[in-house]
């Protein structure tokens, strides 16, 4: 991922379109309530559906115990609403268990630098 300068935003930050125009890639994540994402995630993707995402690189993330519904809700809403142009690996869903052990910390590496290459690809 030479080249790219990555940013991190909690979505509470981000209030108008405006708070997320001009980047290359967007990676949204959450985590998974009562199967489904949590109300905050839903009112800000409707917030993102207003930026106009369509052809930006994009990918979703969240931790999970069980099922780990939410990261790939989102994810889906990136490729069939927005028309984004996600990363081929799908979504990083993440075992809360798991989360401190290299192997997560290897998982959210490439996960980035996918990330990094799809920004370099629709960026040129
Ligand atoms: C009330 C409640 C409901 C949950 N429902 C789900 C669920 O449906 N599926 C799942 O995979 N994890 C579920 N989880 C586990 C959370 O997704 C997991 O603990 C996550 O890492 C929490 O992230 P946070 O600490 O950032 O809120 C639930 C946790 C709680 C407390």
């Amino acid at each position: 991922m030479a080249g790219c300068e990555a940013e991190v935003k909690k979505i509470s930050e981000i209030k108008t379109e405006n708070d997320m125009e001009n980047y290359d890639g967007y990676v949204f994540g959450c985590p998974t309530y009562h199967r489904d994402m949590p109300q905050a995630m839903k009112t800000f993707l409707f917030l993102a559906n207003k930026v106009g995402l369509e052809g930006k690189a994009g990918g979703a993330f969240g931790s999970y115990t069980h099922s780990g519904d939410a990261p790939k809700i989102i994810f889906d809403t990136l490729e069939y609403v927005f028309k984004m142009k996600v990363v081929n690996l799908g979504s990083l869903n993440v075992k809360e268990a798991v989360v401190d052990a290299p192997e997560y910390l290897k998982a959210c590496h490439d996960y980035g630098k996918a990330i990094g290459n799809l920004v370099e690809e629709t960026a040129a």
